[in-house]
């Protein structure tokens, strides 16, 4: 009967690998980081899928938190709104500040601009086509990132808190805004696609969970 004890023995042991493997699964964790505010929400909503799949997720605004490492981090995103031409400052200064360390992780860029917005300019597809290659694809090389997913999602306009130049530059465009786009509150119109958005966090989780 001598071999009883350690038959229990290898059952616990087994039970505690078992446990210490789906530990190591749970620990996978994820960060976000964005530094403006329709890329603020787009972050938040990625966050909330990657969590209802089981992974830990903070994320980090850029521009409030100093972000000293992201060695604990499997998976980073790094999101950006677009103003004139450019990403800004704080999600870009995270990618110079940390390019060495995330070579070795994987990364989806997602940018939120109005040069996605589609229906703005349903004759020419040549604005999003050349924007996700600027913003997304060159940015990726720039920083040699091993980016698993990109995604190139739509602006928010505000014309209550717009500067009064992006207005008149914009004021011609908001009869077509208020066509195409949800008035999600008067001056506001999101132009971006949710469920598209929905369907690439989706997507972006799965692939993380399941590479
Ligand atoms: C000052 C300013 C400049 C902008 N310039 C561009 C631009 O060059 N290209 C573009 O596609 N969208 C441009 N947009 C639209 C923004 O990309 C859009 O409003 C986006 O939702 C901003 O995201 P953010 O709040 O995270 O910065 C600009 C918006 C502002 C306010």
């Amino acid at each position: 009967m001598g071999s009883e004890p350690e038959t229990e023995t290898t059952k616990e042991l087994i039970l505690i690998i078992g446990y210490l493997q789906l530990e190591g699964d749970v620990m996978s964790k994820a960060l976000v980081v964005y530094g403006t505010g329709t890329a603020a929400i787009t972050a938040q909503e990625i966050a909330l899928t990657l969590q209802k799949q089981g992974i830990e997720v903070k994320v980090v605004n850029a521009k409030k938190e100093k972000i000293q490492s992201i060695a604990e981090y499997d998976l980073v995103v790094v999101g950006s709104g677009i103003q004139m031409g450019r990403w800004t400052g704080e999600p870009e200064k995270f990618l110079k500040k940390f390019k060495k360390d995330l070579v070795t992780k994987k990364v989806a860029l997602f940018v939120n601009c109005g040069s996605a917005a589609e229906k703005l300019n349903p004759d020419k597809p040549e604005i999003a086509a050349n924007a996700k290659r600027k913003y997304l694809e060159e940015k990726a090389a720039k920083y040699d990132l091993n980016c698993v997913m990109f995604g190139f999602f739509g602006a928010i306009y505000n014309f209550n808190t717009m500067s009064w130049i992006m207005k008149k530059g914009m004021e011609s465009e908001r009869p077509k805004l208020a066509v195409s786009y949800k008035e999600t509150e008067p001056g506001v119109f999101d132009t971006r696609d949710i469920g598209e958005i929905q369907k690439w966090e989706q997507t972006l989780a799965e692939k993380f969970v399941f590479p």
